[in-house]
């Protein structure tokens, strides 16, 4: 049975093109202010905190990819918006593609940002049931600590990413990580996505590989490719600018025929 939530979120810019940016785990909407500077002359920005991220509820239970795409679905109706364009980072990208399947109808266009379309092998399936454990039981301290130094080799974004996550709730954590980990594969429904969509990717990403993300894109029927380069998993936050000269690519193409 689904908990409803009342996601926070934070609302910029003025436009009739709507975008609402998903983060990626254990973050919170922070991360993608860089790059608001430059699009909220085009477009009306929405940034949530995810269920169990930053300051929205962290209900019991899991929470599946689907279940977060409900959430967005709900929210959009809070905020009379019928159709936007999702921006997703990482498990917000794994969010938007659960959303693509369940509402292709709400979607104008998509970007995936350092994210793939794979479910987890069985070691990785069982390394994030075993980290929620731990996070359950000692915290979010350790995950703070560790996870930075995947994300990006940038000095000062690792220390601003390590304070996000230090806010993150432990039970919220743990309840995403059991839900990245059921799940399912989603390449197969790529071919699918009829809306423009553009993948993001951090040229040296170590969490997800270039060529993983430029696989996802050549399955993507109208998929644009935009390589930052020497860029890790947080190209939002290391290289604003190309970012959002990307979505805004993808704003433009919103409503074109042949895009
Ligand atoms: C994220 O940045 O959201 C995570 O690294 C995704 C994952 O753990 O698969």
């Amino acid at each position: 049975m689904k908990t409803k939530v009342h996601l926070k979120r934070w609302e910029f810019g003025k436009g009739d093109v709507k975008i609402i940016f998903l983060h990626g785990f254990p973050l919170d909407h922070t991360i993608w202010h860089p790059v608001l500077p430059y699009l909220q002359d085009m477009a009306h920005c929405v940034l949530p905190d995810l269920r169990g991220h930053g300051e929205s509820p962290d209900p019991d239970g899991i929470y599946t990819m689907p279940l977060m795409a409900e959430d967005v679905a709900d929210l959009m109706d809070e905020l009379d918006i019928d159709r936007a364009i999702l921006v997703g980072h990482s498990m917000g990208g794994y969010i938007s593609l659960a959303f693509a399947k369940a509402y292709p109808q709400r979607l104008l266009a998509l970007a995936l940002v350092a994210t793939h379309p794979l479910a987890d092998n069985e070691n990785k399936r069982q390394s994030r049931l075993r980290s929620a454990e731990i996070i359950e039981k000692t915290g979010i301290e350790g995950l703070a600590a560790d996870m930075p130094n995947s994300l990006t080799t940038n000095a000062g974004l690792r220390t601003q990413i390590q304070k996000i996550i230090q806010k993150t709730s432990p039970q919220g954590a743990a309840s995403a990580l059991r839900g990245m980990a059921e799940r399912e594969d989603t390449s197969s429904f790529l071919g699918q996505i009829q809306v423009p969509t553009v993948v993001i990717a951090g040229e040296k990403d170590s969490i997800v590989p270039l060529t993983l993300a430029t696989e996802m894109a050549s399955k993507l029927p109208k998929g644009k490719l935009a390589v930052v380069p020497n860029g890790g998993h947080m190209p939002m936050m290391e290289a604003p600018e190309q970012t959002a000269d990307a979505l805004a690519d993808l704003i433009n193409r919103v409503g074109r025929t042949n895009t």
